[in-house]
Order: structure tokens, then sequence, then C-alpha cells
């Protein structure tokens, strides 16, 4: 794989660098559902510092542009409607206290004004634009909303900037570069991460390539590999399973993933989460797992949510499982089973957690699994951990910095690991 990255790139001193970076972060919510301005976790933020720092050092004029939820759209007006709830400008007061400097916010990623702003810019100078989404035109991978984007990084420098476009046409000018550094959005076919590419000469940021060098370890692993895959849609996880398959040892399924497979085996799920059309999923890979090597491992036993609101735990066999009965976590025999496979290898992935890991009653599957993985990394297996809830269980544990990569991406680490198309590394991956 070869990657186009931004440290290869010639003459950036001073360059204007329009920086796709993903700062889709969680916030704090009120008690009646609004968005505080808490940022609950950081890390994609953090993430992304050395490629700014890198920026900064080479005195680029850095444009970062963010995507922030899904805003829901509104037809008539072309933008989305909640812009206060997505607005990404508490992001901006966050970067600038990490990074210690002014970041200028700019209230749209389009437009007059933001080109002016954008052409103000000096060297060493960073401001941020409000959410990409805001424009529908940005999921759409509209050229024109592209090409918009990307006149922020080649626009003519102020004074200049405020002249009549005919005369701006025979000045010349100086061309910016784009670097895509959101590697969590880049299964997105998204203007500010496919179109864009189409008009200005694009890079691969810091954190795109350390996340591809990284998750290829794992396309190419030292046996055994590991896989642990829980969560609850079975449909975005069956193209990896089928994919790793054949080069892991073995698969451990937990968390909602795992009541599709028990369904598939005519098993009493009993009130937990299952479809129909899952269930299918999971029975096709079920005959495949009979004849060819039975890796994909089940659990044997389950903790089950009994009672009012099903609260209350209770253990017991996968097969003992009654209507009145929710399965909410891995059992301890399942956690033991996991943990011997986990000791053994030399590669290990883990996306989705075991069970409904945010109550305390079903947490231990999951928490316990993190430890496992956080124990066996780090030397003696190459461990890959992805997916905001998988993250945010292996914080729980604080055992994060034990293991050896911990991708900023849930979906695009999916898609990447599944051998999917990716359109934003179109033109910079090869
Ligand atoms: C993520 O959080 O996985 C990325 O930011 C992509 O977000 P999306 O699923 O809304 O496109």
């Amino acid at each position: 794989m070869k990657i186009k990255s931004i440290r290869n790139a010639k003459n950036i001193k001073g360059k204007r660098v329009f920086l796709r970076a993903d700062f889709n972060v969680p916030f704090r919510m009120s008690d009646v559902g609004c968005r505080m301005s808490d940022i609950l976790d950081d890390y994609k933020i953090i993430s992304c510092l050395p490629t700014i720092r890198f920026l900064l050092r080479h005195k680029c004029k850095i444009i970062i542009a963010t995507h922030l939820g899904r805003p829901r759209a509104n037809t008539k007006t072309q933008k989305h409607k909640n812009t206060k709830t997505h607005s990404v400008k508490p992001i901006a007061v966050r970067l600038g206290k990490i990074l210690g400097k002014r970041i200028k916010f700019v209230p749209d990623c389009i437009g007059k004004k933001t080109e002016e702003e954008a052409g103000k810019l000096k060297e060493g100078e960073i401001m941020l634009l409000e959410n990409l989404r805001f424009h529908k035109e940005e999921e759409q991978n509209d050229k024109k909303f592209a090409k918009r984007l990307s006149r922020l990084a080649d626009i003519h420098p102020a004074p200049f900037g405020q002249l009549s476009n005919n005369i701006k046409n025979i000045l010349p000018k100086r061309r910016g570069v784009y670097v895509n550094n959101a590697f969590a959005a880049s299964h997105r076919k998204h203007a500010s991460l496919s179109a864009i590419k189409r008009y200005l000469p694009s890079y691969a940021g810091l954190l795109l390539q350390e996340e591809l060098e990284n998750l290829s370890k794992v396309l190419f692993p030292k046996k055994p590999l590991i896989v642990v895959i829980g969560g609850a849609k079975i449909n975005t996880k069956i193209k990896l399973i089928k994919k790793l398959r054949r080069k892991a040892s073995h698969i451990l399924i937990g968390g909602a993933l795992a009541n599709n497979f028990f369904a598939a085996h005519g098993m009493e799920i009993g009130k937990s989460a299952a479809d129909e059309k899952n269930v299918t999923l999971a029975k096709a890979l079920k005959n495949k797992n009979r004849g060819g090597g039975a890796n994909i491992i089940l659990p044997i036993d389950v903790v089950v949510g009994k009672g009012k609101g099903n609260k209350e735990p209770e253990v017991k066999n996968a097969y003992d499982v009654k209507k009145s009965e929710k399965i909410l976590d891995i059992g301890p025999k399942t956690i033991g089973l996991y943990s011997g496979f986990i000791k053994k290898a030399n590669t290990i992935v883990w996306n989705g957690p075991m069970g409904m890991f945010e109550q305390d009653n079903f947490k231990h599957g999951t928490l316990s699994i993190a430890r496992a993985v956080a124990s066996r990394s780090r030397g003696r297996a190459f461990g890959i951990v992805g997916g905001g809830e998988t993250v945010e269980a292996l914080r729980q544990t604080k055992m994060i910095d034990y293991v050896d990569w911990v991708s900023t991406g849930g979906g695009a680490m999916l898609a990447f690991l599944s051998g999917e198309k990716m359109p934003g590394l179109k033109g910079i991956v090869k």
C-alpha cells in the first residue's frame, strides 16, 4: 500500500491547507435531551494534533473542516434545521485550549464571508468551519459544493481577495493543498472527502496514515489472529466476518450479534434483540461454519435480565434462556473461554461490546474482554480496538494505553478491514 502522505509533499511551507478532520465527538446531553456544550470525549481531537502541529511547523494557514452528527435535512432551503444542536463551535473552543492558541470559528463552511476569512488567514493561523453537513450537498458528494470548499485553500490572499472575480482570474494564485485526516469518515462518499480531491493536490494526514498502516497489519496478520466482534447489527459486520474468517483462527461473537446466531441455531432468545433478516445472515454463516473449520465461536453462557424492566441479572447456560428473559451480557464461562483464545493470539482485533455495558449489572463481560485484550497487547500480540462504544469500554478499564492501536473509526474500520471501497482514500492511497 502506497500512501501519499503530507510528510512527503513538497513546498507546503506557508501554504493554505484545507484539512478534513473528523471531530464527530460525543457531547453531554441535558435531562431533557438537549445538547450541552461539554465534549465528553476528545480522543478524535487529540488524535488530529500531530497533523495540525506538523502543518504549523511548516507555517501553513490551516482551514479545518469536519462534520458533527447527522443533522436533519430541510429540503426547502437545502440547509439543515438543527444548527444549534449540531454546531461545531464548542470544538473550536476545545481545540484552542488544547493548542493554546486562538482558533477562528467561521459560522459557515462555504460562501463569500468564509472565503474572505480564509483569505485573511496568516501563516500559522487556524480556522474551523461550521458543520459540513449543514449543507445537504456535502452528503450528496456535490461537485459544485466541493469546488466551493476547495476555493478556501485556493483563493487569493487579502487584499486580492476583495477584488472582483475578473481581476482575480488574471492574477497569479498560489495553489493550496487538501489533507484528509478523517479516517473515521473515509468510508463516506461525501464532497469534503471525495469530490474535493478533483480540485486540489491531495494528501493523507498523519492520523490517516497511521490508521492505515496499523489496520493493514490485520490484513497480513501474525498468526494466530483472534477477532472479537460484538455490538448490535450483523449486517454491518457480516462482510468483516466473511473476510477475516479465512485469516483468523477464531472469531469470538458477543453482544446482540450473538442473539442472531442463537436464533439461527433454533435456540430461545426470549426478549433479546434480533430480527429476521439478521438471523438469516447468521444462518448462512453458521452453515458455512459447519463445513469450513468451525471457527465462529458463540457464548456458552449468558447473563440475562429478569423481572421488571429486565434489570435483575442471572447467569444461565445459553440454552436455558426463557421467553420472559433478555440476554444482556456474556457469562463467566464464556469470559474464560474467550480470554483463553485471546491469551494465545499474536494479533487481536476487537470491535463491538459483549453486552449492555452501560448498565452496571451487565458490564462484566465487556470489561473482562477489554482487560484480556489489553493485557495480551503491546508486546505479545498486536492489538487493535475500534468503535465508539468499544473504545469507551476500554477506557473504563483504564487500560487504553496498553493496546497497540485504538482506531478513531467504527464503521470506517469495519469497512477498511472488510475490503470495501473507501471514497476518502481514492487518489491518496494505492
Ligand atoms: C463516525 O463517528 O463513525 C464517523 O464520524 C462517521 O460518522 P457517520 O456514521 O455519521 O458518517
